[in-house]
């Protein structure tokens, strides 16, 4: 891996087949400021998007049920502990207690029907 520049690298996290519109979405392992964390991307109206898997509430995981982070409208991404609800587009907080807040971006893209994520200056790979 060497002379490889940290935002070359690209990681594969599913088979782009495996994220459904507005459906479940998929948990990956990530380190985050130095800490063992999670991602979790999902796709809405086609696109695939992931964030850090952290509410900005409360600094805890949004999936109570693993992978369930639409809410049932399909519209929003939301937070089971205390309903923060989010802009599943750019992480905003559209309503509930994260009021002004938003999630952390994690930069994804699909190549060759799978989807990667790029890590970044915060989001690292997992510790091995
Ligand atoms: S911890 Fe997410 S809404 Fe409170």
């Amino acid at each position: 891996m060497h002379n490889l520049k940290m935002d070359e690298l690209a990681i594969p996290i599913c088979a782009s087949s495996a994220l459904v519109d507005r459906g479940k979405g998929i948990r990956f392992l990530v380190t985050a400021g130095g800490e063992d964390s999670t991602g979790f991307a999902i796709r809405y109206d086609n696109t695939v998007y992931a964030y850090l898997n952290r509410c900005a509430h409360v600094p805890i995981e949004l999936d109570w049920n693993e992978g369930e982070f639409f809410e049932t409208s399909g519209l929003y991404l939301m937070c089971s502990t205390h309903g923060a609800l989010y802009t599943p587009e750019s992480g905003r907080c559209a309503g509930g207690p994260c009021r002004g807040g938003r999630l952390r971006p994690i930069t994804v893209f699909e190549k060759d029907n799978q989807v990667f994520w790029r890590p970044d200056d915060y989001i690292k790979p997992a510790r091995a």
